[in-house]
């Protein structure tokens, strides 16, 4: 039987209306009742349970690595110096381990002042340390076969030809960085929910009807994401 796992990740706030929330427990839902037995779902919750903000350590224990060129990850622990950086690669090896253990990476995440919110950036600063997704015989990403499926929600519309198109640093941003990192943008699926607050927002009244199709594509695109 060959077995696969999904990292899934929601970063936004836990209202019961979430949207990105909705989003990523369908996907979730699909993709077990999928893969059955042979699929391994690790979940966690980047509010109820943050990862911590860097300490000086990572950046030092960093640097030192880098130095180096590619140090393989089970050679980072034997360089670090004294109690702070040891403690800083016992909070992140961890999470790297996950992540590169993951076939599926699926993310919930909610637009907050115009990017992605302070937990998720918790996690992508701790995870992307020097050289981890780096092979050191070859040189090729670690990433290369990795899915990442980002399921965002936003308030008002970014998509292309809109008036705020240029202000969308979220979703700009996710593809740079996982594809700064290896995911190949073949692998890499960003779906959007617009508009989620076109219901409550008097000035985006008049969109509910592009918020509701919005939704409505973003749950058609996740669902067959999730059993492809
Ligand atoms: C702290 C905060 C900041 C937000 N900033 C923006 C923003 O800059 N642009 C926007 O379109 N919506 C913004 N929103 C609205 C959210 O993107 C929207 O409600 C989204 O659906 C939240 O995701 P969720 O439904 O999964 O909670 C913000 C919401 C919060 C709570």
């Amino acid at each position: 039987m060959t077995t696969t796992t999904l990292l899934h990740l929601d970063s936004g706030t836990g209202l019961a209306d979430s949207v990105s929330r909705a989003l990523t427990a369908r996907f979730a839902t699909a993709w077990r009742a999928h893969h059955g037995a042979a699929g391994t779902h690790l979940h966690r919750d980047l509010v109820a349970d943050p990862v911590p903000a860097l300490g000086t350590g990572y950046a030092t224990l960093g640097r030192r690595v880098e130095r180096q060129g590619v140090v393989p990850l089970r050679d980072v622990a034997a360089l670090a110096d004294g109690p702070h950086e040891q403690h800083e690669w016992h909070l992140t090896r961890p999470l790297i381990d996950q992540l590169l253990t993951a076939d599926t990476v699926l993310l919930g995440v909610p637009m907050y002042n115009l990017t992605v919110p302070a937990t998720l950036k918790a996690w992508i600063d701790r995870i992307t340390f020097p050289g981890a997704y780096t092979d050191p015989a070859t040189g090729q990403s670690l990433l290369h076969r990795t899915r990442v499926v980002v399921a965002a929600a936003r308030g008002g519309g970014y998509e292309p030809g809109t008036p705020r198109e240029a202000f969308d640093f979220q979703i700009p941003y996710l593809r740079a960085y996982f594809t700064t990192l290896g995911v190949p943008a073949e692998r890499l699926h960003i779906v959007a929910a617009e508009l989620t607050r076109a219901d409550d927002v008097p000035a985006l009244n008049d969109l509910k009807p592009l918020a509701a199709r919005s939704l409505t594509d973003a749950r058609t695109t996740l669902d067959e994401l999730a059993t492809s």
